[in-house]
């Protein structure tokens, strides 16, 4: 087979931001604006359904239990829990991320290394969670949903139960901070920044366009 008729690799898409920022929401707006357009792509996220995924729901609904409750099992220790995200990633790209880029499938995924640095930084050493992190594939396009931390907790608040509303409101905060700082080493245009707070239709609109750009 020549070299031109080898399949395209297809691109590789992640959605980040805070809890409550809208990337599964948006996700679906790119897969229904891709079908639309022919492109062949795949809906993913992180932490995955996959054993290491699941291990990872287990103990991030155990750390909500005992701070709502103030109880539970001792929570588990941070460094383990980067590992466990840097584990899942890992597996998730073996297995379902190269295979479908390979294919000529583009992938659109929910989160990725960003969520580590900017979530896993907050109790474990940066540079530990880039260093386990170094063997992730570079995603082509991350698209940074903005959201103040109080519009994102009165949206989750507004659909989910039970939550310590102040606690977990300081920790949104923090984690934007460390998204923001973040993105300021990103320069190459391989990060866009879009604000999060306009209506559906604006955000999907940015969204769509940001995505266009690079398909075209
Ligand atoms: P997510 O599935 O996006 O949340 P939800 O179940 O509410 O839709 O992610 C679960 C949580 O995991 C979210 O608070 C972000 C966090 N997270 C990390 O701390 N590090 C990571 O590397 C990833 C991918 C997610």
């Amino acid at each position: 087979m020549s070299a031109k008729k080898r399949t395209r690799r297809g691109l590789f898409i992640v959605l980040e931001g805070i809890d409550g920022s809208g990337t599964t929401t948006q996700i679906g707006q790119i897969m229904e604006w891709m079908r639309k357009r022919g492109e062949l792509a795949l809906a993913t996220a992180q932490p995955t359904a996959g054993p290491i995924g699941s291990m990872l729901r287990l103990v991030l609904n155990q750390r909500l239990v005992s701070r709502v409750h103030k109880s539970g099992a001792e929570p588990v220790d941070p460094a383990a829990v980067a590992l466990l995200f840097a584990a899942d990633r890992l597996d998730h790209l073996q297995h379902t991320i190269r295979p479908a880029l390979e294919s000529g499938r583009h992938v659109v995924c929910d989160r990725y290394v960003l969520s580590s640095l900017a979530y896993q930084s907050l109790d474990t050493d940066l540079r530990f969670v880039r260093q386990i992190n170094e063997k992730a594939l570079a995603p082509d396009l991350t698209i940074f949903l903005r959201v103040n931390p109080d519009v994102a907790m009165a949206r989750i608040n507004a659909s989910r139960v039970e939550r310590d509303t102040f606690e977990q409101l300081a920790v949104q905060r923090r984690v934007a901070a460390a998204y923001d700082k973040l993105l300021t080493s990103y320069r190459d245009g391989t990060v866009v920044d879009v604000n999060g707070e306009n209506s559906l239709s604006t955000v999907t609109t940015d969204v769509r366009q940001a995505v266009e750009r690079l398909l075209d």
